[in-house]
């Protein structure tokens, strides 16, 4: 698909574990929390954190980047090294400001959306993926077109940009038990984003 690119095993099972543990030591300081949906406040089947000098955050007055974790009130941690530098080798952009991390326990899914809280649209949309397999899907700008499905592995990157920057996109469900790598089971994902030029 234009402006859609994947690589599959872009990190080494032993790059993996690198990057999950500097994720959890990150979580020790801006632990997971459950956002709820605007107006009906309907609590996400995944849970969420951020890193980065700006978090996406959801509550029931809306969508937003802020500065501070909604639950402590602290600055999120930094973005992890490793994920800084994945950007700066595939994302020909400024730095990201924001990496969405989200917890995906058995029967977690996210429902077909676009990121477009951001006002940085020239920048892409990048994706890691640890844990258990993804059935992830894409389509193109309006929500009723075609899409595609496909399985996002831990140790994929999925990155989307240029014409497909506000494509439809959401996870049908993981598949729980496919991996081993996240303590409790399950799977992580970040997301990386510039929010303003
Ligand atoms: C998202 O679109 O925020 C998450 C996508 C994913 O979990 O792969
Ligand atoms: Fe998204």
């Amino acid at each position: 698909m234009p402006g859609v690119s994947l690589w599959r095993a872009r990190y080494s099972p032993q790059e993996q574990r690198g990057l999950l543990d500097a994720v959890l030591a990150n979580i020790a300081h801006a632990p997971f929390y459950r956002p709820v949906m605007p107006g009906n406040a309907k609590p996400f089947s995944v849970e969420e954190s951020n890193f980065g000098p700006l978090g996406w955050v959801s509550d029931q007055a809306g969508y937003r980047y802020q500065a501070t974790h909604p639950v402590t009130g602290k600055a999120w941690p930094a973005i992890p090294q490793a994920l800084l530098d994945l950007w700066d080798a595939i994302a020909d952009a400024p730095p990201p400001q924001c990496c969405l991390v989200n917890l995906y326990r058995e029967g977690a899914r996210m429902g077909l959306h676009q990121d477009k809280d951001e006002t940085a649209r020239t920048a892409p949309v990048l994706s890691v993926s640890l844990g258990d397999d993804a059935i992830f899907r894409i389509g193109g700008e309006t929500r009723r077109g075609p899409t595609k499905r496909l399985t996002l592995q831990s140790g994929d990157v999925l990155m989307f940009g240029g014409v497909a920057r506000l494509a439809y996109h959401g996870i049908d469900r993981i598949k729980p038990g496919s991996s081993t790598l996240i303590p409790g089971g399950g799977r992580i994902n970040l997301t990386l984003r510039r929010v303003k030029d």
